[in-house]
């Protein structure tokens, strides 16, 4: 039986293809700004906590703390939009998992605004060197539930066979989902991701000219090893989240060229990420080209990871009867040509917006040589 609740009757007003285009893409920056957020914040923490008299770790702990608060702004605007895109795409799906799940759903503003008191009331006691590390600890636990509860939102919009027995046990949203193989591996890849981007972000921060040598040398060292460590760690994870797949998916992702490319794509990349890493952390290499390839490197290996979890989506609810490219498409070309017009306006602005953001007279950090 179809357990999917009716199709709006609205068709998609632009081509699906258009909708899917615009979701991968912001979601890779989404998730880009999310795991720097979410493995720099433990970083900071864990440089105060451990700072003791050293200069050094002190000034790691307060160069990571002052940038978050940004960071943090990016994770919530490159969030909105790829949120848009899927409810659009996978309304149906997406609406009933998140009222099943009201309660923890409707948690996640609360819990971000609290998230973004304690980072405030963190940076500025970081920078200011007093002993604050207990409020980025407790900041990273709350965005650690945040992470969680995504997690477990997008994995039970794929399960419509659960919905029916969780509506009927509790209507308040305040339940959560009985048992399912594939969601703790699918976190904990999230959250391995969070230490190998973030270890690379430490990277691009040592290869800044504000970097003083001896902070960049140690966030090159730590960078370099931690990244190296954790995208051996998020390898193996991989395979768990392949393997806790169903049946169905599993076949589906070797019957598919493009699936499996990206399959294969994002090994690459991590294997790319893996040799990148060791070779800083045994060079304590400090410079722009370091942290462009870092940067370069974490976006396409995160871009070839949403794709594949986009195509692992889209084989499960497939399999139970929503075929996302099935859909009534009426394409209103006038908007839609309005709609590029405004994106590229505002990309030019932004674009505007960072370059004199560079203009601005740099603070140098770390001032230990
Ligand atoms: C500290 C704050 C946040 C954290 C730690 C976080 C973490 C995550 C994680 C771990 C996932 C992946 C879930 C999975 O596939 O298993 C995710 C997906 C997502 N997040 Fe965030 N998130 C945060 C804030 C936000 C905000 C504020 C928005 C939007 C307003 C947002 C929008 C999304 C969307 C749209 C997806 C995936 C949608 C899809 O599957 O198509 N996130 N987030």
């Amino acid at each position: 039986m179809n357990m999917f609740p009716m199709v709006d009757p609205i068709p998609l007003p632009a081509p699906v293809w258009l909708f899917k285009a615009l979701h991968l893409l912001t979601l890779s920056l989404h998730f880009t700004a999310m795991e720097i957020f979410l493995g720099g914040l433990l970083l900071a923490t864990l440089f105060c906590a451990f700072a003791g008299a050293d200069p050094v770790r002190k000034g790691a702990g307060a160069a990571l703390a002052r940038r978050l608060p940004i960071v943090l702004t990016f994770v919530i605007n490159f969030g909105v939009p790829p949120l848009l895109f899927t409810q659009v795409l996978y309304g149906i799906a997406l609406y009933t998992s998140s009222e099943l799940i009201g309660l923890y759903w409707s948690a996640v503003i609360l819990l971000l605004m609290a998230v973004y008191f304690l980072l405030y009331k963190f940076s500025d006691g970081a920078s200011a060197g007093r002993r604050v590390w207990w409020m980025g600890a407790l900041a990273w636990i709350l965005a650690a539930c945040i992470s969680k509860i995504y997690s477990t939102n997008m994995t039970l919009m794929l399960r419509p066979e659960v919905w029916p027995a969780m509506y009927a046990a509790s209507p308040s949203g305040a339940l959560l989902p009985p048992h399912d193989p594939t969601l703790i591996p699918r976190w904990l890849f999230m959250v391995t991701g969070a230490f190998w981007v973030s270890g690379l972000w430490l990277v691009w921060i040592a290869g800044r000219k504000t970097t003083a040598p001896a902070l960049g040398r140690f966030l090159t060292g730590v960078g370099g090893w931690l990244a190296a460590l954790m995208i051996s760690m998020q390898v193996c994870l991989f395979s768990i989240v392949l393997n806790s797949q169903p049946a169905v998916v599993k076949a589906g992702i070797a019957g598919s060229f493009w699936l499996k490319g990206t399959a294969i794509a994002w090994l690459g990349s991590a294997v790319l990420v893996l040799v990148f890493a060791l070779w800083v952390a045994l060079k304590k290499t400090c410079s722009y080209a370091a942290g462009y390839i870092a940067a370069l490197l974490t976006v396409l290996t995160l871009a070839s990871w949403v794709i594949l979890r986009d195509g692992i989506r889209d084989l499960t609810l497939a399999s139970k009867g929503y075929d996302v490219w099935q859909q009534a498409v009426v394409t209103n070309w006038g908007v839609v040509g309005w709609f590029i017009l405004t994106l590229v306006l505002g990309l030019v602005a932004m674009g505007w917006l960072i370059w004199v953001m560079m203009q601005a007279k740099p603070v140098s950090e770390g001032g230990i040589a």
